[in-house]
């Protein structure tokens, strides 16, 4: 029977969405707010869903420790408390929009979790703004 195991992690971070393929008054028009040159901050909220069947020999679908430390390493040591734009690798080229954030996690974390287990991320950019990614 296939099990579905979640672990919530959280970051504040900044950014500003801009495409400098189009002009100014295009992205003001995009991206509103979230254009602002000044940058501004979310608190994004974080579910990563790992799906599989249990192991027999430990009674899991994965270890809850291993999932937590995998976050911490691959997601809020890179980016809480950071300028997604200015501060880290990934999003100095990549409009850090919650769908890209997502994706990007989503493939920073497959690398690691087992081909035997499918992997959902959910990222809430506000309570009520959320997107997912994987299975
Ligand atoms: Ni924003």
């Amino acid at each position: 029977m296939l099990v579905t195991v979640s672990r919530k992690a959280h970051f504040n971070a900044a950014h500003r969405l801009n495409n400098p393929e189009l002009s100014e008054a295009e992205n003001a028009e995009i991206f509103g707010l979230c254009n602002n040159e000044f940058y501004h901050g979310h608190n994004y909220e974080l579910i990563v869903s790992v799906r599989g069947e249990i192991d027999p020999k430990t009674g899991y679908v994965v270890d809850m420790k291993w999932l937590k430390d995998l976050i911490k390493k691959e997601v809020e040591d890179r980016y809480d408390h950071k300028n997604l734009n200015l501060q880290t690798e990934d999003f100095k080229n990549l409009n850090p929009t919650a769908e890209y954030i997502a994706v990007v996690i989503w493939e920073r974390l497959r690398k690691h979790i087992p081909n035997s287990l499918t992997l959902k991320v959910t990222l809430y950019e506000t309570p009520r703004n959320f997107v997912e990614v994987g299975e």
